[in-house]
């Protein structure tokens, strides 16, 4: 477990998260925490584009970010989450450490059709099933990706610490015990944890504070703006502030009020809701004692009035937004974090 003071940045289509802090026993320590928007079309789908000079751009922001917080320390990590990444959970059979490697890469070979010199792998093992047996998370991330965030570190001039995945740093705060909204998380439980941002959708499923599966659904908080902006005829910037300022989906539901507005975004919140459902039940099918207890929801769009009540109507289960964690220690001086923004970033520096 690292205990250096480190950054940890989430870089999102919309906005970058950046949190700086550090890991000590089972807590982490947050001293500061800020997000920025990321400059217009840097970032799609994971990968960091660097096209027209965005490289420079992206850098300068998120210098500039740091310089004005003063925040000095060197260590980076970045949490990224993309569909291009692969991850997959396989049943081996156990072998001596310096064998996995290939049997893993074996299992790659024979399940995925990916080209594997274009790929670094990573495994974990989730699970000893039996004497003989181990359940191992497998992830694949695609180099050019992975270099290209390596390209940014050096333009930052810090250090690279790691380059985590966002279902794997959720994973890391929801394995271990402590309170979640100040109710006591029950580690027997299964929880998706769902990440609501601007153009994806990442769910999370963690069982007995243990990973499961995640999924990305690629929709999130900018079709909603582009909806706003087509039916009332108004440019994307004016949707999105008319979003922020009046969207309430309790509104709609309560069926008083309803309007042109909530009725726009209630449209697809629907239909995130059914993609939502449709995961869920390709996990429960995997096997039969799967069931999920409960949502919890974080990332921008999670700040949606009305959100968590009409999701938990629409898939039959409690949803909740993440809104503090007993494992996470604020500085003093910090004030309030509004958490749910940050929580990639956070689940990254503790390094389990
Ligand atoms: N109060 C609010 N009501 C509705 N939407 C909101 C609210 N606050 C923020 N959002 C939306 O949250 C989104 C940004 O969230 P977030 O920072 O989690 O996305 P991101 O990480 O940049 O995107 P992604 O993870 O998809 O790459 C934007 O679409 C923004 O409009
Ligand atoms: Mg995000």
């Amino acid at each position: 477990m690292s205990k250096k003071d480190i950054i940890s940045i989430d870089v999102g289509t919309s906005r970058i998260k950046i949190v700086a802090g550090r890991c000590s026993n089972n807590h982490v320590n947050i001293k500061k925490a800020i997000a920025i928007d990321t400059p217009q079309g840097c970032v799609e789908d994971g990968k960091l584009m660097f096209n027209d000079g965005k490289a420079d751009i992206l850098k300068q922001s998120i210098v500039q970010a740091l310089s004005e917080n003063r925040i000095r320390y060197k260590n980076v990590i970045f949490t990224i989450q993309s569909t291009s990444i692969i991850r997959r959970e396989v049943n081996v059979p156990k072998v001596k450490p310096n064998e996995m490697e290939s049997m893993i890469r074996y299992e790659i070979e024979q399940y995925l059709p990916i080209d594997l010199d274009e790929y670094i792998i990573e495994y974990k093992t989730i699970e000893e099933n039996g004497e003989d047996k181990s359940r191992i998370l497998i992830a694949a991330l695609p180099k050019a990706i992975a270099e290209d965030y390596m390209s940014i570190v050096k333009l930052l001039q810090l250090e690279p610490n790691s380059l985590d995945i966002n279902s794997n740093a959720i994973s890391k705060l929801f394995s271990m015990k402590q309170q979640i909204n100040d109710a006591a998380y029950n580690l027997d439980n299964t929880v998706a944890c769902v990440d609501l941002g601007c153009s994806h959708i990442n769910i999370c499923i963690i069982s007995k504070g243990l990973y499961q599966f995640s999924r990305i659904i690629q929709a999130g908080g900018r079709d909603l703006t582009a909806s706003i902006a087509e039916t009332f005829k108004i440019s994307l910037q004016d949707a999105e502030n008319m979003k922020l300022a009046e969207a309430n989906l309790s509104k709609f539901d309560s069926g008083e009020d309803s309007d042109m507005l909530n009725e726009t975004i209630s449209n697809i919140v629907f239909r995130w809701a059914d993609e939502i459902q449709k995961v869920f039940q390709f996990y429960k099918t995997r096997n039969a004692n799967n069931h999920i207890d409960e949502i919890y929801l974080y990332g921008g769009t999670s700040n949606l009035r009305g959100i968590t009540d009409y999701l938990s109507r629409a898939v039959n289960m409690p949803v909740k937004q993440i809104k503090t964690l007993s494992s996470l220690k604020l500085s003093n001086h910090i004030g309030a974090v509004d958490l749910e923004n940050y929580l990639n970033s956070i689940g990254a520096i503790n390094r389990k």
